[in-house]
Formats: structure tokens, sequence, C-alpha cells
């Protein structure tokens, strides 16, 4: 790794778009931390990867790993690029087959559980929030910093409020969450816009992951696309968008 080797952390990078977007910013010579909650998982992930690629244990919600996490990568490598947001979770009643048929069915605004919405907004809002405060302190000793948050089209109140294909799919849960982290990801933007460290959010399509039942159209590799292209960019690169691949601008 030379002085001018970019480095990026991804969150939630043992498996779909995450591991697709450490795939691909790997193959684009940038040291990646491929950061996942379980280790071993992250390490085996990590082996399947060509280029400079460095396992590392990372639980959004969990303080006390984002704070050894934020510790490690300041003794390990002194700086941190970019931080790729992508961790996430669409729900949290511990079925992982569910259909998106019955997903959709039961977590309406009416249905689902404040519980879920709560344990849903802990990893895709507040573990965003927290990671991102732990990480902006190696942030800004990079020259050219940028954070990217993995949102979703889900997650725009402008496309939700008319009639469209994924509509019914909006809840108080997974939907709502998205809409208050592309929120957040303003506020950050506002926030270091004078510091010169950009901040984004991206969205992939619907993509066959585990997040959907698998029951997505799109690859990895075309929904890790948005976030890899923002993650590239240089130091003249926008601050404050929301974009879809390629460079499509998304209302929020
Ligand atoms: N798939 C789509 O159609 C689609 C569309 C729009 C946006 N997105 C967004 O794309 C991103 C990636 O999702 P995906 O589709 O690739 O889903 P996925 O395959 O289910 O991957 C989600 C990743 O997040 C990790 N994760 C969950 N909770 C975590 C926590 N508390 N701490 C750290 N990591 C955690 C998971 O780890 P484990 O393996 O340990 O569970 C997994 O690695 C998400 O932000 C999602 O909202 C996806």
């Amino acid at each position: 790794m030379t002085e001018n080797t970019r480095i990026a952390l991804v969150t939630g990078a043992n498996q779909g778009i995450g591991l697709q977007i450490a795939t691909d910013l790997a193959a684009n010579g940038v040291t990646v931390l491929l950061a996942s909650r379980n280790l071993e998982r992250g390490k085996a992930a990590a082996q399947t990867i060509a280029g400079d690629v460095h396992p590392i244990q990372l639980d959004v919600t969990d303080e006390a790993s984002i704070r050894a996490a934020a510790a490690q990568v300041e003794q390990q490598f002194g700086r941190l690029d970019v931080l790729v947001n992508n961790a996430a979770i669409s729900r949290a009643n511990g079925q992982e087959t569910e259909t998106m048929q019955d997903y959709i069915k039961r977590s309406r605004a009416t249905l689902i559980s404040v519980d879920e919405v709560r344990t849903i907004w802990e990893t895709n809002v507040f573990g965003v929030l927290a990671v991102t405060q732990a990480f902006v302190p190696l942030l800004r000793k990079s020259k050219d910093a940028s954070i990217v948050n993995v949102s979703s089209s889900l997650g725009s109140l402008t496309i939700n409020s008319k009639p469209g294909p994924y509509r019914a799919t909006f809840n108080p849960g997974y939907g709502a969450s998205k809409t208050a982290l592309n929120a957040i990801t303003l506020a950050f933007a506002i926030d270091l816009e004078a510091e010169g460290i950009k901040v984004n959010a991206v969205t992939p399509g619907y993509t066959s992951t585990a997040l959907n039942n698998y029951e997505g159209n799109e690859t990895v590799e075309q929904g890790a696309a948005e976030a890899v292209r923002v993650a590239l960019l240089g130091s003249d690169g926008p601050t404050g968008t929301f974009t879809g691949s390629v460079n499509e601008a998304y209302p929020w």
C-alpha cells in the first residue's frame, strides 16, 4: 500500500451488495476494510476477493464494536478515505426466508410492530449515524474524504407518494428507515461541506440478495455499480446527492 492508495471501509460487506462493492473497489486498487458483524463470515468473504482486503469486525448497532473498529483502523491505517454505509436489514421477525408477498402484507403501517420498526431503524438509521460519527475523525485525516450511504428508492417520499411498482412495499420499517437515512445523509453533507468531505446517498436497483429473499431482478454487480462509482469519485465529486445507476438523479 502506498501513501496514495485509497482506503475504504464497507459495512455489511460479507454478502450481497456490500461484498460486491468491496470486490469492485479492491479491483480498482483501493485498500478495502471489509466490515462484518460476524468476523468469521467476513474472513471467509475476504478470501473470495482479489486485492488488498482486510476483514474487520463491526456491528453497526453495537457501540463497543464501532469504537473498537475505529480504533483498529486508526492504529493500522491512520486514516480513512471512503466510508460506505451499506449494512441494513429489511425485517426483524427472524423469518429470513419469508416471501416478499408475505413481507409486504404483514409490514403495512397498520400491522408492523413498533418493536420491529425500532430494530430496523437501530441498524439502518442509528447505526449509520453512530458509525459515521465514529469515523469522521479518521475521514478528517484524509486529503479527499467521502461517505457513501447505500439508501433505496423506497426511501424517496417523492417517488412513493405517486403510483409506482414498489409503492406497496413502503412501510414504517424498512421504507421509512431509508427516508430517515436520506435525511441523515443530507445533514452530514451540510455539516461537512465546509471541510470538503463529500456525503452522498445511492440506490441500487431491485437486487437479488438475502434482504428480499433473493426475489430482486438485478445482479449484485448491477446493485453495487452506483455505490462504487460514487466511492471512486475524487475531490471534484459532488456532495448532498441521491443517485442510482448510472448517475441518475433520484428525488429525495
Ligand atoms: N437488495 C436490494 O434490492 C436493495 C435495494 C435497495 C437498497 N438496498 C440496500 O443495499 C444494502 C445492502 O443490502 P443487500 O441487498 O446486499 O442485503 P444483504 O445481502 O442482506 O446484506 C446486508 C448486509 O448487512 C449486514 N448487516 C445487517 N445488520 C448488521 C449490523 N447490525 N451490523 C453490521 N452489518 C449488518 C448483513 O450481515 P449478516 O450477513 O451478518 O446478516 C449483510 O452483510 C442495504 O443498505 C440495502 O438497504 C438493497
